[in-house]
Formats: structure tokens, sequence, C-alpha cells
């Protein structure tokens, strides 16, 4: 039987031109494309969050609502800033979370990376975003570490991972986020399938 690919919503933790954040996520949705049908989530143009703002929502906080709701899992791949999540991830974590009641994360799984030039590359952001996607706002996070060193010439311009190692590595990671995933998308049909 043919599966159907999975629903991979990406969020990437950065709005600069030459991420390599998004380069990052690029690569990733190259190696999962057996798995995957993968869209980018746009963060970019969600307003400031503000609870005065949660009467009226404003378009963009609709679409990635419904695009949260769509996906069958996410992967955040994000930058550190100052040790822990950028401004930016926070501020859509927090729109994907309200209103009150409309909580669009909860029950879904998530997968973290991220990379970073830096020593420790992205970890102790990584642990950050752990704890708020987690207890935070209830999404099934999925364990393990994947810090990613971040060097020039990691990725090509094709999107490729040059280097073997790393490139066996993140193959692996997503395929454990594709198994992962798709635990929670059949929960419907393994329960009517159980006799007792
Ligand atoms: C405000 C700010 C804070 C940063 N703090 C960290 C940090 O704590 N750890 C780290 O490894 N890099 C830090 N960096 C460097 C980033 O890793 C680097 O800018 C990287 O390119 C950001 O990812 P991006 O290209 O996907 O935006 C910081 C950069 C900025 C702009």
């Amino acid at each position: 039987m043919t599966m159907a690919k999975l629903k991979l919503g990406i969020v990437v933790g950065s709005n600069r031109r030459d991420s390599i954040n998004r380069k990052l996520a690029q690569a990733l949705v190259r190696l999962g494309a057996d798995a995957f049908e993968a869209k980018l989530l746009r963060i970019d143009d969600l307003p400031l969050y503000n609870q005065d703002l949660e009467g009226d929502l404003p378009a963009s906080v609709v679409r990635f609502k419904a695009e949260i709701a769509d996906a069958d899992g996410i992967l955040f791949v994000t930058p550190e800033h100052s040790r822990s999540i950028p401004a930016l991830l926070k501020n859509a974590v927090d729109w994907g979370a309200r209103p009150w009641g409309k909580n669009s994360w909860t029950g879904k799984p998530a997968a973290i990376t991220g990379t970073s030039g830096g020593a420790i590359s992205t970890a102790v952001a990584q642990q950050h975003l752990r704890q708020v996607m987690g207890s935070g706002v209830g999404m099934h996070v999925m364990g393990g570490e994947a810090y990613i060193a971040f060097k020039p010439t990691l990725i090509d311009e094709q999107g490729d991972v040059t280097d073997a190692s790393v490139r066996t590595f993140l193959k692996n990671f997503v395929d454990q986020f594709a198994a992962f995933a798709t635990r929670f998308t059949n929960t419907h049909s393994a329960a009517s399938e159980r006799t007792v």
C-alpha cells in the first residue's frame, strides 16, 4: 500500500534574507522528500502579539493558525538569540496558542533543530523551545538532539548537505520524525483496529 505523504509545516525562527537556518530547513526538506510534503510557514508578517487584537484576528494570524491545523507535524528550525529563542519565533508560538481555547499546537507532533556557527550551536535555544512547545503549549516533542554546527560550505547551492556524516545524521533525523509523526496521525485507525 502506498502511504500518503505526511504534511509537514516548517517554522524557521529567522526573518533574515540569507538565514542559515532557512538553508538548513531547505536541506531537510530535500532529505525528507520521500516521506513529507513540506510547506514553509511564514511568520515574519505576524503582528507583534497584543491581546487587544484577539477580538478580530489579523488575516496573517488566521492563515498561520489554519496552516498549523492542516499540518500532520511541525518542524522548528531556529537560530539561538542571546542563548534563547528569537523573539520572532516566540511571537509566532504565542499567536498559535491563542485565543484561549483555540490553541493550534496542542496534540501535534514536533521536532526541533537549528544551526549556528557557535561552539555549542543552538543547544540552549532548543532546550528552551522544547519546554515551551511541550509543557507550554502541549505539543508532542520528539526526543533526542540535533545541534548543527554551521560552516559556510555545509549546504551547497542546490540545498544538499556536503558533509557525508552530517547528511546521514540529518537523514536519520527526518526519518525518525516521519515515524514519530505517523504515530499521531494514525491514532484513529489504530484505535478502530483494536479488538479488546
Ligand atoms: C540578537 C542575536 C543574538 C545571538 N545570540 C546567539 C547565541 O546566543 N548563540 C549563538 O550560537 N549564536 C547567536 N547569534 C548568532 C547567530 O547564530 C547568527 O546570527 C545566525 O546566522 C542566526 O541564524 P540565521 O542566519 O538563521 O538568522 C546571535 C545573533 C543575533 C542577531
